[in-house]
């Protein structure tokens, strides 16, 4: 039995890739943003063991006895090796708004939360880089080879330029971006879809390069039209960041209904977000066009339709 005062707790937030998911596992940028609307979140309980309960799963894992790779039990244990500390008698509580799956980051916000509660517990900080590290660690576990993009958005909670490999970089947002999320109800772990473009670049190196390279280009435009606020030349880039995707094959049918329906109903531009294959798309919209949007993609098939804003900043 847990005894009722936390004695510590911590969130992060899920994510979206703007522009460059796969391409940025071989080095080229993207652009990732967080979605504060969805939060994994974990409170730290006394008890007689350190214990993970993840609500949302309905699974309690004993973080001694539970297997090398488990991801939960992974996240406590790599915070107290970093703090040098025993595993302490803590029941972690663990509950996540952000859809498993589905490309938005739950993996790497509920390893963040965790960290998070158990560093706010032994009464302990991290910087963000560390933090993020620690979080890729367990991202490992989960994706294989990822490119450390959903780690670093989720600990660092702001838009980000990001490439393998080096700190990542905030950017300006000149002008309100307006997108609309919209899930295709398809569950398609990161995991799967990383191993079938590395399978597709091993067997055609130069093909799969150069998609990624046109990919990498697209995205240093993206960031230029994002900072000087171009939202029409923004959606074309989105429009093209798709078709490079599906040259990938990383999309699908449902994933392309759903951006034909936000094209045509008068989004400026869509794409897929994340892994792909299934998960969520994204399209960006003007203001007043918001509603009629999130309608058509409802009626294409969508299984929820959230709004986010990006905000110019002061
Ligand atoms: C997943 O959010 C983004 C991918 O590019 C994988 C990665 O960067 O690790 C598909």
């Amino acid at each position: 039995m847990s005894s009722f005062a936390p004695l510590g707790s911590g969130h992060a937030p899920g994510k979206i890739i703007f522009f460059g998911e796969h391409a940025v596992v071989y080095g080229r940028p993207a652009i990732a943003v967080p979605l504060p609307q969805m939060l994994a979140r974990a409170i730290v309980y006394r008890d007689q063991h350190c214990l993970i309960e993840a609500t949302d799963l309905n699974r309690t894992i004993n973080v001694a006895a539970a297997d090398h790779d488990d991801p939960f039990a992974c996240s406590a244990r790599l915070v107290c090796s970093e703090l040098g500390e025993p595993l302490p008698p803590w029941r972690i509580v663990v509950h996540s708004d952000i859809p498993i799956a589905s490309g938005l980051g739950s993996g790497a916000a509920i390893t963040a939360a965790i960290i998070r509660a158990m560093l706010h517990a032994f009464g302990a900080t991290l910087s963000l880089m560390r933090l993020s590290e620690l979080v890729y660690e367990v991202e490992k576990l989960h994706h294989g080879t990822p490119s450390g993009i959903d780690n670093t958005v989720v600990v660092y909670g702001q838009p980000l330029w990001f490439v393998r490999g080096q700190p990542p970089e905030p950017f300006n947002v000149g002008a309100p971006l307006h997108l609309l999320i919209a899930d295709t109800g398809v569950s398609s772990p990161t995991r799967v879809t990383v191993a079938t473009v590395r399978k597709g670049w091993q067997a055609d190196r130069t093909a799969y390069e150069t998609v990624f390279s046109s990919i990498g280009e697209l995205v240093h435009s993206a960031r230029r039209e994002i900072e000087t606020g171009n939202t029409l030349a923004l959606g074309r880039l989105m429009d093209e960041n798709q078709k490079a995707l599906a040259e990938l094959d990383v999309s699908s049918s449902e994933l392309e209904r759903l951006v034909t329906a936000a094209r045509s109903s008068g989004a400026l531009g869509a794409k897929l977000s994340g892994g792909g294959r299934g998960g969520n798309m994204i399209a960006l919209v003007e203001h007043p066009d918001r509603a009629s949007v999130a309608k058509a993609l409802t009626k294409a098939g969508a299984k929820a339709v959230l709004a986010t804003t990006l905000h110019a900043k002061d």
